[in-house]
């Protein structure tokens, strides 16, 4: 069986394969995503090493000369996507690349990618490392001078789709107060998926208004932190950054960048500190989002929250609060185990939606993430049963977007949802199969 899928996953990979790199889900998403290349590499690394190496290659060749690095890399035409290279415009930018970008970005897998890739080659790709090491700090760098404004070593993200989690209800607040014009919106997603499972249109009209702004300031980063009405410093965002953080560390040790070093050392100390302290929340025992723009606290838990131990942020008594809290005895699995792990937001909610995308729904990234996280914790027990939930959601159905954390409906779901032959959940599969004890 397992061998079967993992010929299945592979299958999928070479499909999406564009000479050169992944797209992450055919019609759905016909470009390069930047934190699906990430992912989607770790799968490639176990069956094509070169193909991992031109993926991630592909990605860093749309950064811009200031080190961001955007979210959409437009390599290629696709008139099945909405918005194109010409609503993000990302020319305006001076920093701007050649190629035709989005001017948005999304959380920064790189630096922890790199370490796994060099890990599965058994670390026969130290040059390659080397070869892609200066401009992946390069893009941290680019995050601690433009996206920190107070100087707390945590970054912003200044539109949803940064975060990678697009319509969390989270955001529910900032859009009631924002008066988005009513755009006549030529959506694409709803002809390829079901409209009940996507962003509503009057979500994606403030997606767009936000990028509108952006324009308007021509991607100044002093601007945006001046005036977005969407600055919000995300948990998962910051655990990515740090993550990678460390293992630039490690291997910017291997290769004596001495400096580079230093550097990452300095903004983990500040970045894990003011983690702590903002971010977590001692009453909910769990790690929000914090508004920056309205100076105020989100508090909101949803699998984002969890991303922080695969960050290594909580203690380790922490960490086990939240184990027994939300996984053992609570809302996000519990004791009569109601669902899979794990809910992209907070089942006891009354803005917990099972089906629509991430308000509620399984994603297979976070669900890698977090059980990286259980694993760095010794929390062994968990950190089987999100394999085992994973592993049960891919085999039962195929390599779906995202799944119905519900268990009891897996008895007449035949389905999952969103796009199928979605790359990641076939790269991940690859990687806990192949990878599980890294
Ligand atoms: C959706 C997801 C985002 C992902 C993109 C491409 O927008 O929310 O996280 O990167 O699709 O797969």
């Amino acid at each position: 069986m397992q061998e079967q899928l993992l010929e299945k996953a592979k299958k999928v990979l070479e499909k999406n394969w564009q000479d050169g790199f992944t797209i992450p889900c055919e019609g759905l998403y016909p470009f390069q995503w930047n934190w699906d290349s990430g992912f989607i590499a770790l799968g490639w690394a176990h069956i094509d090493m070169e193909k991992a190496k031109s993926e991630l290659r592909y990605l860093l060749s749309g950064q811009w000369s200031n080190g961001f690095l955007p979210h959409i890399i437009f390599h290629n035409e696709a008139e099945t996507y909405f918005p194109g290279p010409e609503v993000h415009n990302s020319s305006l930018s001076p920093f701007a690349s050649r190629l035709k970008t989005s001017g948005i970005t999304q959380p920064p897998v790189l630096g922890f990618v790199l370490e796994e890739v060099y890990e599965i080659s058994e670390q026969s790709e130290l040059p390659f490392v080397e070869e892609l090491y200066d401009r992946v700090f390069m893009n941290h760098s680019y995050f601690y001078e433009n996206r920190d404004p107070h100087n707390e070593g945590l970054v912003y993200i200044c539109h949803n789709w940064e975060a990678g989690t697009d319509n969390t209800p989270v955001w529910d607040e900032i859009w009631k107060d924002l008066d988005s014009p009513e755009y006549q919106l030529e959506r694409r997603d709803t002809k390829h998926v079901d409209a009940s499972n996507r962003p509503s249109n009057r979500e994606y009209q403030h997606y767009i208004h936000l990028i509108e702004l952006f324009k308007e300031w021509k991607y100044d980063d002093a601007l945006i932190a001046q005036k977005c009405p969407f600055l919000i410093q995300d948990p998962l965002f910051n655990a990515m950054l740090i993550r990678s953080n460390e293992s630039l560390i490690r291997l910017g040790t291997l290769l004596h960048k001495e400096d580079a070093v230093r550097q990452l050392e300095a903004w983990n100390k500040k970045a894990k500190k003011s983690f702590q302290t903002k971010l977590y929340d001692p009453a909910l025992k769990a790690y929000i989002y914090f508004n920056l723009r309205a100076g105020k606290p989100m508090k909101f838990v949803s699998s984002s929250s969890f991303a922080s131990l695969f960050a290594g942020i909580p203690s380790k008594k922490e960490a086990t609060e939240i184990a027994n809290k939300y996984f053992r005895n609570g809302s996000f699995s519990g004791k009569n185990s109601a669902y899979l792990l794990c809910a992209s937001f907070n089942p006891e909610s009354t803005n917990f939606d099972p089906k629509r995308y991430w308000r509620g729904p399984v994603w297979i990234n976070l669900n890698w993430i977090i059980y990286h996280g259980f694993k760095r914790y010794d929390l062994e027990d968990l950190a089987d049963q999100i394999k085992a939930d994973t592993l049960f959601l891919l085999e039962k159905y195929g390599f779906y977007e995202y799944f119905d954390p519900r268990r009891a409906v897996h008895q007449q779901l035949d389905a999952g949802y969103g796009g199928n032959n979605f790359s990641w959940s076939a790269a991940l599969y690859i990687d806990l199969l192949k990878n599980a004890n890294v």
